[in-house]
């Protein structure tokens, strides 16, 4: 069984963007700026956002949080989205989801400009992903692409089982693994919880890719051998002997799942990782556009 170390690969991807930031200062250049936005104060939200700041510091990217209260009108996001867009100082911005009820999440994705949508959630550029355009790249899916590239994964002819829909992750999952190239070429199935007999596919499948938030759903009958398991579920379970009084677990019963697979992602240090490294690389990408 190889793991798919998401630590690992993130660090080094982390390392060549950091070298090509001190390409951009070494030639006088402005190096890129991320900003987030951050909408209230969720316990899990804040963790996110801390680690997309941090590991702008570590690439040599400059960064700006700006943190709005829970109770934030519809309008006065729309006020500081537009603020972010005219601003040319910022290469690229995402807005941290979920966001509290009283705002509408598709209005709020919709107004960032699709140059600076680094998260690639804006209908257009969903829509050039899905035509094989150039585009951002949601930041998990891309980084579940790079750690199957990397790892030289053959995804070619093989039946992909992706487990959840979500705008994030399941939907443009579906779609990146059937795409032509490598990795794509797959045949493609999305499951969801109106499924049925669940299990009767994902045994069928070569690779699994679960984002459902459910620990433990993925247990092994439920995959064939040498299957390659992608487990994108990070859910915080409450476990009093840790520090922060709760752990991280993903969607599959690892301990069982492991033994018959050929490739896996452990939870943490898999798919998390690789999210960070591939929001810079958008965020990078958004400053090179930017420039030219
Ligand atoms: N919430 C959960 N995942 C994500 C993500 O990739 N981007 C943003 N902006 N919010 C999220």
């Amino acid at each position: 069984m190889i793991l798919l170390d998401g630590k690992k690969v993130s660090n080094d991807i982390k390392d060549e963007i950091a070298q090509e930031v001190q390409k951009m200062k070494d030639r006088g250049e402005k190096v890129p700026h991320l900003a987030a936005v951050l909408v209230g104060d969720d316990g899990a939200s804040l963790t996110y956002v801390g680690s997309k700041v941090r590991a702008c510091e570590r690439v040599g990217f400059e960064s700006t949080l700006v943190r709005m209260s829970n109770t934030t009108s519809e309008l006065e996001l729309l006020k500081k989205i537009h603020e972010l867009n005219d601003n040319d100082d910022i290469d690229g911005f995402i807005i941290q989801l979920p966001l509290p009820p009283q705002i509408n999440t598709q209005k709020v994705l919709m107004a960032v400009h699709p140059d600076k949508d680094v998260d690639g959630f804006h209908p257009e550029n969903f829509g050039k992903m899905a035509l094989d355009m150039s585009t951002f790249i949601p930041a998990t899916p891309f980084g579940i692409l790079e750690l199957l590239e990397r790892y030289d994964v053959e995804t070619k002819g093989k039946h992909t089982v992706v487990i959840g829909r979500s705008h994030i992750v399941g939907r443009p999952m579906s779609i990146l693994m059937g795409r032509r190239g490598f990795p794509g070429n797959s045949t493609v199935t999305l499951t969801h919880s109106h499924t049925k007999n669940i299990t009767q596919i994902t045994c069928q499948a070569d690779i699994i890719i679960t984002a459902l938030g459910q620990p433990n759903f993925l247990k092994a009958e439920m995959v064939k051998d040498d299957a390659v398991v992608i487990d994108v579920g990070i859910t915080r379970v409450p476990d009093e002997t840790r520090k922060r009084g709760y752990r991280i677990t993903g969607d599959v019963d690892f301990e069982n799942v492991s033994k018959k697979t050929s490739h896996i992602t452990p939870v943490p240090g898999g798919v998390g990782p690789m999210t960070i490294a591939m929001l810079l690389k958008n965020t990078l990408l958004a400053r090179e556009r930017h420039r030219v």
